[in-house]
């Protein structure tokens, strides 16, 4: 069967998606919607499509069989309510909204319409995540510490204002949040500290934080730190997430999440390298649920994507208050 496939966000990572797609056989490109003309003609010259300002008008025209949202955090609303208006499954990059109020809005249109919504937290496809989670599932990590902690802040247009972001525990760090809830089981609460603008003095129209650490106490008794950074013109720490569990030492590195797992003792090491080719096994799997109607290869799905929101704006409200904030306050 063949897929209609249509874009909304055609920007960076859009291009991950576009060059899936293109790869699926019978799948094909009819629709492209932006508010930047000049990209929706790049994007147009590479993959073909008609172009669009508007979603419901492309939606309309085009009729895909499904639509991929890749705009930014701030953005979203308008093109997952289109989708959910005309009955169109769809795929929306992460972090799935910039609030809870945007977020329950849409998720309760998935709920009344039983239309297949879908977030692209990648990592969830790796074979090292899914080997991690089933030795975790026996032996169940008890200290857990993650990050991604970046270097100074650049010229990214949008990404360094929390206002339109979120802030870099909602936009970025939210790919080791989501893990921590894949691998770990829900938070109970979350207190979190955000480090002192001063230090990236300098910086250009920089409004997030430039470091933040939350502190998670996990509903199965663990504790989870997880720390933010976008402070040094020296560097940062990159990508990580190591995991102590009674007889596992787990340590999760690097943008494609290479996993190292030591057995207790240390002479036994499994050693497990991310695919560099991650979107294309995320896309591969969207598209058959689309062809098929069936989620079941689908490992991230909308509802569950608001939960990983849910953390970061626990954390965002104790950073506000200084106080512990109750996961399920979201
Ligand atoms: N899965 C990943 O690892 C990964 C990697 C990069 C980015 N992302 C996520 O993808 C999203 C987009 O990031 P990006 O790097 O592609 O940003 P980008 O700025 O390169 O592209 C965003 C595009 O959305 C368009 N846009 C903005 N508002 C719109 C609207 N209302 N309607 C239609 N189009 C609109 C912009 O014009 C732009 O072309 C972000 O949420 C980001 O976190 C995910």
């Amino acid at each position: 069967m063949s897929v209609k496939v249509a874009f909304i966000g055609v920007g960076g990572i859009a291009g991950q998606h576009f060059n899936s797609v293109a790869k699926i056989a019978g799948a094909e490109t009819v629709g492209l919607c932006d508010v930047d003309a000049k990209r929706l003609a790049q994007r147009q010259a590479e993959f073909g499509g008609e172009t669009f300002t508007d979603p419901a008008q492309m939606l309309k025209a085009t009729q895909p069989d499904t639509v991929y949202i890749s705009v930014p955090p701030f953005a979203h609303g308008a093109a997952e309510l289109a989708c959910l208006r005309f009955r169109v499954p769809f795929m929306v990059e992460k972090p799935v909204a910039i609030d809870m109020k945007t977020a329950k809005k849409i998720l309760s249109g998935v709920k009344r319409t039983g239309v297949m919504a879908a977030a692209a937290y990648m990592n969830r496809y790796r074979a090292g995540i899914q080997r991690v989670r089933e030795v975790l599932a026996k032996d169940p990590a008890g200290l857990i510490c993650g990050g991604w902690v970046d270097g100074f802040p650049g010229k990214h247009p949008w990404l360094f204002q929390k206002e339109k972001s979120g802030g870099q525990l909602l936009e970025q760090t939210t790919h080791i949040v989501d893990l921590l809830r894949y691998l770990c089981g829900e938070a109970e609460s979350v207190s979190c500290y955000g480090a002192d603008s001063k230090f990236v003095r300098g910086a250009r129209n920089f409004t997030a934080d430039c470091a933040s650490t939350a502190a998670i106490k996990m509903q199965n008794g663990a504790i989870a730190n997880i720390t933010s950074a976008w402070l040094s013109k020296a560097g940062g720490m990159g990508v990580y997430l190591t995991l102590l569990s009674r007889d596992h030492k787990i340590e999760i590195s690097g943008w494609n999440n290479d996993v190292r797992i030591t057995h207790a003792g240390g002479k036994h090491i499994e050693e497990i390298k991310g695919e560099d080719n991650i979107f294309e096994i995320e896309d591969a799997a969207w598209i058959k649920a689309v062809r098929t109607g069936k989620p079941t290869g689908v490992l991230s799905d909308y509802a569950d994507a608001v939960k990983s929101l849910a953390i970061s704006l626990a954390a965002d409200e104790s950073m506000a208050t200084g106080k512990p904030v109750k996961a399920k306050a979201y």
